[in-house]
């Protein structure tokens, strides 16, 4: 059973190692969990910030968002696995590379990559595939499964239809999530806290309503208090 408070996944999503350890500081036990990204990437600190974050007792998910043969993925995995990593992310399209990349995890969850939330159907026509974004979700869920995966990135528009296919014990893990109302930023396909968890989510991966937020600690105490009365009801 993951912790009610490891639920929420912060996207530290900052160009520079100062700028992550200010929100770390400036979050304190209001966040357990952080996302570090390609953002981070170039910042030539990430694997400094990645150690800082599990020195002190954060989780961390490294969504990379890897593809490529199967062999490097596989090798890259392997030696991600020497880091103190919780969650990782790679592309789902392929069974040959995911599976070469599962024999490798270690201790590290991993987490296929579908369908971006950026593609809707013309984009995947144009790929020649010929089908509703969401089925083809579901089908390469239940591919990233069979090839070894530990879940999935989805949006919680997605998240009912994957609990209900993949079944309870693989990870559905939805981004794009804000609060109840109107929102004018890049997120289109998005869901709210409690919707996100009805759906059954396990984690959701919140930047921007935290990070934007006059006060980002109490923001992500709220998302926290959310959670956790979504996870009683
Ligand atoms: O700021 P916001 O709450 O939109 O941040 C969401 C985070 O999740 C960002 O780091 C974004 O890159 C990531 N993400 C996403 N949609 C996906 C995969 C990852 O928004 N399909």
């Amino acid at each position: 059973m993951i912790p009610v408070r490891d639920r929420l996944i912060f996207a530290l999503d900052v160009p520079t190692a100062a700028e992550a350890r200010a929100w770390v500081d400036r979050l304190g036990d209001s966040v357990g969990f952080y996302k570090i990204g390609m953002e981070l990437l170039t910042s030539g600190d990430y694997f400094r910030v990645l150690e800082e974050l599990a020195g002190r007792g954060k989780q961390v998910f490294v969504d990379l968002k890897f593809h490529d043969v199967p062999a490097t993925v596989a090798a890259t995995i392997r030696g991600l696995a020497r880091y103190p990593v919780s969650l990782c992310t790679i592309h789902g399209q392929h069974d040959g590379m995911m599976r070469a990349a599962s024999q490798e995890k270690g201790h590290i969850k991993l987490l296929a990559v579908t369908v971006l939330t950026s593609m809707d159907r013309a984009d995947l026509q144009q790929l020649g595939i010929d089908r509703e974004p969401g089925e083809v979700v579901v089908e390469r869920a239940l591919a990233a499964r069979e090839a070894g995966c530990d879940g999935v990135i989805a949006s919680g528009q997605e998240a009912g239809a994957l609990r209900q296919a993949t079944g309870p014990d693989f990870l559905v893990v939805c981004p794009g999530i804000r609060p109840a109302g109107p929102s004018n930023d890049d997120q289109k396909r998005t869901v709210d806290v409690p919707q996100a968890f009805a759906a059954g989510a396990d984690h959701i991966v919140v930047g921007r309503p935290i990070r934007l937020a006059r006060d980002p600690a109490a923001a992500a105490e709220a998302i926290q208090a959310q959670i956790a009365q979504a996870l009683r009801g």
